[in-house]
């Protein structure tokens, strides 16, 4: 009996480690949600490739926090990537106004990730 009992307890811990924990699903890290700023990217992927540093119509993105300057000669932090993305310039378009400060949030989320 004592087996049986510790069988199903041990089943149930099992359980709980191996189900998909629905808690973390869409749990928003800091700031941004990175899964809706991939959606919010999709009209950014028009002139930036997010899969390479390949030039499209503008500079391809993978890797954008980890290079040393923008194309602006400002560190790529995240203060002077938002204000690059809010401001344009030089064939890319001011999105200050085009998306929310939620849109940009999950954005800035996504584009840590490349
Ligand atoms: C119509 C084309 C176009 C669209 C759409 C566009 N961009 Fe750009 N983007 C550009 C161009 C061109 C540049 C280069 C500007 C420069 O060199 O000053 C640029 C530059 C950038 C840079 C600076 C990269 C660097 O290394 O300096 C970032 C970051 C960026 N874009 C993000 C975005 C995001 C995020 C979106 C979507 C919200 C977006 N862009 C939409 C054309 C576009």
């Amino acid at each position: 009996m004592k087996k049986i009992v510790l069988t199903a307890a041990a089943a149930v811990v099992i359980a709980a480690f191996t189900a998909p924990a629905p808690a973390f699903q869409g749990k928003k890290a800091a700031g941004g949600d990175a899964a809706k700023g991939k959606e919010v990217f999709e009209q950014c992927s028009v002139c930036h490739n997010a899969d390479s540093d390949e030039k499209k119509m503008g500079p391809g993105l993978k890797g954008l926090f980890k290079k040393a300057k923008l194309s602006n000669g400002k560190p790529a932090n995240e203060a002077n990537i938002r204000a690059f993305v809010d401001q344009g310039g030089n064939g890319m378009p001011a999105y200050e106004s085009i998306l929310s400060k939620t849109e940009k949030d999950d954005l800035i989320a996504y584009l840590k990730t490349l």
